[in-house]
């Protein structure tokens, strides 16, 4: 049996227990190095680990679903929950198996921005950049969005389309540099976070950064 379990944000405090246990009685975790560190502490002693960075992945997830066929009980582990910015990688994972596999979900670092920054996900659009091919339709989806008056929560490409390059593209495309802007790193483990305008938007992050752009426009709320 094989399934892809979203462990959180980070922190194991904001791992399911549902995910605790079912990486307790893996007999094969397999995922991203920097994903696969922050849950070791939980692997049985003789679970099998199968680490991969972003060039090995595919042969490492072959040979994940290799010992899946052979009936070891393996978990693919994966950042925050897997149903924000991970379906590529899920669907590298169920290419690798030849058929779809079960996901387990997990709390997003989307979800606990929107709790740390009190946005309501309903009038709120979720993007991320952190993906492979074009981006284009996607920095045009931002625009919409904002442009609708809705709140935009966005994962940027690492060190491509990051939150100052984001911004400068926004008020390229004519969008209002008075937007409030708050971009968070490391979330739930070492916490930092900036505010300010995405006129003021310019300086550098590190690639687990999460960004809120609020809507100059908020809906009024409803009791
Ligand atoms: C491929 S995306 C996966 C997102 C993940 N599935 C989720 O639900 O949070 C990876 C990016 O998410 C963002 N991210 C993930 N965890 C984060 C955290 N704890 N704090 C800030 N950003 C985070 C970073 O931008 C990181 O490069």
């Amino acid at each position: 049996m094989i399934i892809c379990v979203g462990i959180g944000p980070g922190s194991l405090e904001y791992l399911t227990q549902k995910g605790q246990e079912l990486i307790q009685k893996a007999e094969v975790v397999a995922g991203f190095t920097t994903v696969v560190d922050l849950v070791r502490p939980l692997f049985s002693q003789h679970a099998e680990v199968i680490t991969m960075g972003y060039k090995d992945q595919v042969a490492q997830l072959e040979k994940t679903a290799q010992l899946h066929h052979e009936g070891k009980v393996c978990v693919v582990v994966f950042m925050g929950d897997i149903h924000f910015s991970g379906f590529q990688f899920l669907e590298r994972v169920e290419r690798a198996c030849g058929h779809s596999v079960d996901t387990l979900p997990g709390i997003s670092s989307a979800q606990v921005l929107a709790s740390k920054a009190k946005v309501c996900f309903d009038e709120t659009t979720f993007l991320t950049f952190h993906r492979r091919g074009d981006i284009e339709p996607f920095k045009q989806h931002l625009v919409h969005a904002l442009q609708d008056h809705r709140n935009a929560i966005v994962i940027p490409l690492p060190w491509k389309f990051m939150p100052k390059d984001i911004s400068f593209f926004l008020i390229e495309q004519g969008i209002d540099p008075s937007h409030q802007v708050e971009v968070w790193e490391h979330l739930t483990q070492r916490e930092a976070s900036w505010q300010g305008t995405l006129a003021e938007c310019n300086r550098d992050f590190s690639d687990m950064s999460i960004m809120l752009i609020r809507t100059l426009h908020p809906m009024p709320s409803q009791l």
